[in-house]
């Protein structure tokens, strides 16, 4: 999720990558730098925090006429935010600056080989640095040679813009699954990783793809495919404003973020297993020993990520056979729990900052129990705090109503639970296989998932008016009821309430009366004619219900007034699907009430006060 910026033209470029990267702040970063070529080297700086700490340490370098450069901030994955760790990215004599944005998944192997064979010396903990030692050691005086012989190397997702102190009038990028684009200025040209980056100053946009490779002069812009033949490109031109732009293309971050799902699950899963599949917790360093060793794990967040942690429970008790309890941060802390060292404390935060969530880390610790967070903020309070992290690859969530970073946490749950269970001995090999096998498959469910927005949009046309909205469900489909409920109230403000299907009678169904809403998840076959009886239920006192199940399902047609069909998956793993139709359905009811969707009344996106 970081942000790229190149620029060569006739001086400012300082100024000009600053501007750009300050465009980006959206994406979400946590450092920044610049390399600019000046007077035949490439003067690099860097600082940790906002672009304007860097701004700062810019003024004391002379390279204020500078006519070339490239810029980066930075969303921590490999190593934690620090100078050394921010790009740009040097090789040993500084003579190859390179900014990346993507993950290089061999890099590991690359470090090996060029400590063992070329003598490198690594500075930072990042992947990236591997690549400017790379087309350092192509470097025979032809940039645009070395970078494409290096790409060749590299595995894994990237967008890389290289500068040669002995070339100060190029810059050559290259893409693969990374975002990229080019613009045309007058008498300049631009790389960046998005629009809004140059909308000020360009607005003739060269869309660069997959394994495209880019050479970027002052009046030039030549693209190359994987052969190195030249391609010709339409140039695109863009007409809409910087809002818009920086959302992509979409309405809002918060359908931006939802749509970013299937990507942010499989690279959750992808850090999360080695090139066998098999799962590898990176960062977890929980032997089988150490788990023999605990007899209860506390699971305790706040939000939207508590109800993660609810599948969590779920999944651990399943796999593992560990008793496991949830609790919110605020009553956690507050009621002397039964903790000892032989208790594992697992915290769900996306941000890691949460401040209740934070002490509650601390309460645990004081106690004894190990700490295993699971965060999406590289770096931050509650990572730094913890014994073991382990990170989602959600990237930046920016909309206040959290929803890929909750799709992402439930994927660590899954990996963490089905990791205790294997190690343990209490999940047989073939379970462990086939939900592993169901995980896999999501990315590619969700994506189909999301072609039937429209249906959605439909039915919160409908809906939209209901001033109480109920939410049922059975097993894990209480986690996503509580989940939807939770993503509705945020963001449209209509009173709703989720409960467990069986739990109706005893109260709350004496609520649902004549044209009462009532949205009845039904995604587990296990427990599917269950919820069948509790939609007659409803339906028997008038309610009208919307169901959710899985596709071939179709008994639930009889009864409910209309349903949401999800793809057919293992009932382990349904809440990732069946949650993405209940945030669609609040963000077209949001939208349809005229809400601020993206910044709900009342709510932040880190709660740092108790
Ligand atoms: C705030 C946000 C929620 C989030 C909760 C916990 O209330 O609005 O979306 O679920 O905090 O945040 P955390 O960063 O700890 O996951």
């Amino acid at each position: 999720m970081c942000g790229i910026v190149g620029y060569i033209g006739g001086g400012g470029a300082k100024h000009i990558i600053i501007d750009g990267l300050k465009r980006l702040e959206y994406r979400g970063y946590d450092s920044a730098g610049i390399a600019l070529a000046a007077d035949g080297r490439l003067a690099v700086e860097k600082a940790v925090g906002r672009i304007a700490n860097l701004e700062a340490r810019l003024a004391e370098v002379s390279a204020e006429d500078s006519h070339a450069g490239i810029g980066h901030t930075r969303w921590a994955t490999h190593g934690a935010p620090s100078r050394a760790n921010a790009h740009p990215h040097t090789n040993a004599d500084g003579t190859i600056a390179i900014v990346h944005n993507g993950i290089i998944e061999n890099y590991a192997e690359l470090k090996e080989r060029l400590t063992a064979e070329h003598g490198v010396r690594f500075r930072s903990e990042t992947d990236s640095e591997a690549v400017a030692h790379l087309i350092g050691l192509f470097y025979e005086g032809d940039l645009l040679a070395a970078v494409n012989r290096a790409a060749r190397e590299l595995r894994g997702t990237y967008s890389v813009c290289a500068m040669a102190a002995a070339e100060p009038d190029k810059i050559v990028a290259v893409r693969k699954d990374a975002p990229l684009i080019a613009g045309l200025g007058e008498n300049c040209n631009f790389l960046a990783s998005d629009i809004p980056a140059l909308l000020k100053y360009a607005r003739m946009i060269y869309l660069i793809e997959n394994n495209e490779t880019v050479l970027v002069t002052r009046n030039e812009i030549s693209i190359f495919n994987e052969k190195m033949e030249k391609v010709k490109r339409d140039v695109f031109h863009v007409t809409w404003d910087a809002d818009a732009a920086e959302k992509g293309g979409y309405d809002h971050f918060m359908r931006k973020e939802i749509f970013e799902q299937p990507a942010g699950v499989a690279e959750t899963l992808n850090r999360g297993s080695d090139e066998n599949g098999a799962i590898k917790l990176d960062g977890i360093s929980l032997t089988k020993r150490d788990l023999e060793h605990i007899e209860r794990v506390y699971i305790v967040a706040c939000g939207t990520a508590s109800h993660a942690g609810l599948v969590g429970k779920f999944a651990i008790e399943r796999f593992a056979r560990i008793p496991t309890e949830v609790d919110i941060a605020s009553e956690f802390r507050y009621r002397e729990p039964y903790i000892n060292a032989k208790t594992l404390f697992i915290c769900i935060s996306q941000s890691g900052e949460t401040l209740d969530t934070l002490a509650a880390l601390r309460e645990a610790k004081s106690r004894g129990a190990r700490v295993l967070s699971v965060v999406n903020v590289v770096g931050s309070s509650v990572a730094r705090e913890s014994d073991d992290v382990f990170y989602t690859r959600a990237g930046p969530e920016i909309a206040v109503a959290s929803t890929k970073a909750f799709t992402t946490q439930l994927v660590c749950m899954y990996l963490i639970a089905l990791y205790m269970g294997r190690t343990l001995g209490t999940l047989p090999d073939a379970e462990y296989e086939r939900v592993l096998l169901e995980l896999g498959q999501l990315p590619d469910k969700l994506t189909l998932l999301l072609e039937d927005e429209p249906k959605i949009r439909d039915i919160a046309k409908r809906i939209y008016k209901n001033e109480r909205i109920f939410f049922i469900g059975r097993g894990n489909d209480v986690s996503v009821a509580l989940e939807g409920s939770l993503k509705l109230k945020e963001i449209s403000y209509i009173h709703s309430f989720a409960i467990a299907a069986g739990e109706l009678k005893h109260g709350t169904i004496a609520l649902i009366e004549q044209g009462s809403l009532v949205i009845a998840l039904a995604s587990q076959d296990r427990l599917f004619e269950k919820m069948l009886s509790n939609i007659e239920e409803v339906k028997a006192r008038g309610a009208r219900v919307i169901g959710l199940a899985k596709a071939g399902n179709r008994e639930i047609e009889k009864l409910a007034d209309e349903v949401i069909y999800i793809p057919v998956c293992a009932d382990e793993v349904t809440p990732i699907p069946a949650v993405v139709p209940l945030q669609l359905l609040a963000y077209h009811v949001a939208k349809l009430r005229g809400c601020d969707i993206d910044k709900p009344k009342n709510l932040a996106k880190a709660v740092t006060v108790e």
